[in-house]
């Protein structure tokens, strides 16, 4: 090709160029931009819980005013702040209803989970009509457009992890939400305008949808509003580490399975609880699918990435959170050589399952 040719053609691929964007239309050979990586992190609890009791000097719950409907502090990936986003599809947020509270009832098209941190027994989240008692380490599921709202009646603050589906359902714009006044005004089926009068007591989706439940039972929904209560939970690791039944990459592992299903916690989001056992270090490996972490127990460490991508050690201690990204190789290490380590963990699993995306790597 000549010069003159070269020159032509360089000119004809530029006007091509400009002709696309002028019609909305690009080239697979042009460059596009890129979102940015996921970084590992750590959120330290006693930050985290300073900020959020000092939420609870400055902001107000309700919804008059500058009140918010919701007072949570959001764990914030650093490597999109712009978002205030935990994950691409996650988020988990920190909330703190105070004695007295009430936070008032809506429902939205995300899917919700509370995984109970602090509590003296005596709050409730109400799910279409159902106290959901929240005990410490109890895990109440809010299936996507269930009513809830949070009541604390007791004498303590109560403090637990939000997770929600809402980025994924931002992403693919399927996002709504409304308020109790706005769907159920003409319904008496309330009190106040704010919050939904209970109608079933603690247990009722255990003992009506649970593993033993009435031959009648409709179970063909997979939006189940449950309660997985921590004494269970416990027990059941307890006995699988009595009886040595160990993952090697995940140490003791529970899935908290939806029991209509049989399948995974909700629809979009997968939580488990693992237990380390004192001194124990699992082997590394990576998956698709992002993860964020809280410590129940204990303290450790959790190496993130490897030899070839550079690695990060995510030192945590109790109720510190942590997040682990998508196809990133981690292990576990309890660092105590006399106490267990628990995690409570959340991820997007499901939905990479769900869509054939889900893929495992071992070392
Ligand atoms: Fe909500």
């Amino acid at each position: 090709m000549s010069q003159a040719e070269a020159e032509t053609q360089e000119q004809r691929v530029e006007a091509l160029h400009k002709r696309l964007a002028e019609n909305a239309l690009g080239g697979h050979w042009q460059p596009r931009e890129r979102q940015p990586a996921l970084v590992p992190h750590v959120w330290p609890w006693p930050i985290v819980y300073e900020c959020l009791m000092e939420s609870g000097e400055v902001i107000k719950l309700g919804h008059a005013g500058d009140a918010a409907n919701r007072r949570t502090v959001q764990l914030v990936n650093p490597a999109i702040t712009k978002l205030k986003s935990t994950t691409r599809t996650l988020q988990m947020s920190i909330q703190l209803v105070k004695p007295g509270e009430m936070a008032e009832c809506h429902r939205h098209s995300a899917a919700a989970l509370r995984f109970i941190v602090e509590s003296d027994g005596a709050s409730y989240t109400n799910v279409d009509g159902e106290q959901m008692i929240m005990e410490p380490g109890d895990l109440v599921l809010t299936p996507n457009w269930t009513w809830h709202d949070h009541h604390n009646r007791g004498k303590e603050p109560v403090v637990w992890l939000d997770v929600l589906d809402v980025h994924l359902a931002r992403y693919l714009d399927a996002m709504v939400g409304e308020t109790y006044a706005e769907g159920e005004a003409e319904n008496d089926n309330y009190f106040d305008g704010t919050s939904q009068i209970v109608v079933h007591e603690d247990g009722y989706c255990r003992r009506r949808y649970g593993v033993v439940r009435p031959a009648s039972a409709h179970v063909d929904s997979r939006f189940l509003p449950y309660t997985y209560k921590w004494r269970d939970t416990l027990a059941a690791l307890e006995a699988m580490a009595a009886a040595g039944e160990s993952d090697p990459y995940d140490g003791i592992l529970l899935d908290y399975t939806n029991p209509l299903t049989g399948g995974p916690t909700m629809p979009t989001i997968n939580c488990r609880a693992q237990m380390l056992r004192p001194g124990e270090e699992t082997r590394s490996h990576s998956h698709t699918g992002s993860t964020i972490y809280h410590v129940v127990e204990g303290a450790g460490v959790t190496t993130v990435g490897s030899e070839k991508s550079g690695c990060a050690d995510l030192a945590w201690g109790r109720r510190d959170c942590f997040f682990v990204p998508s196809q990133a190789w981690h292990s576990f290490t309890n660092i105590s050589k006399s106490e267990r380590a628990i995690l409570f963990s959340v991820s997007d699993r499901p939905v990479l399952e769900s869509l054939g995306l889900y893929r495992e790597e071992q070392a």
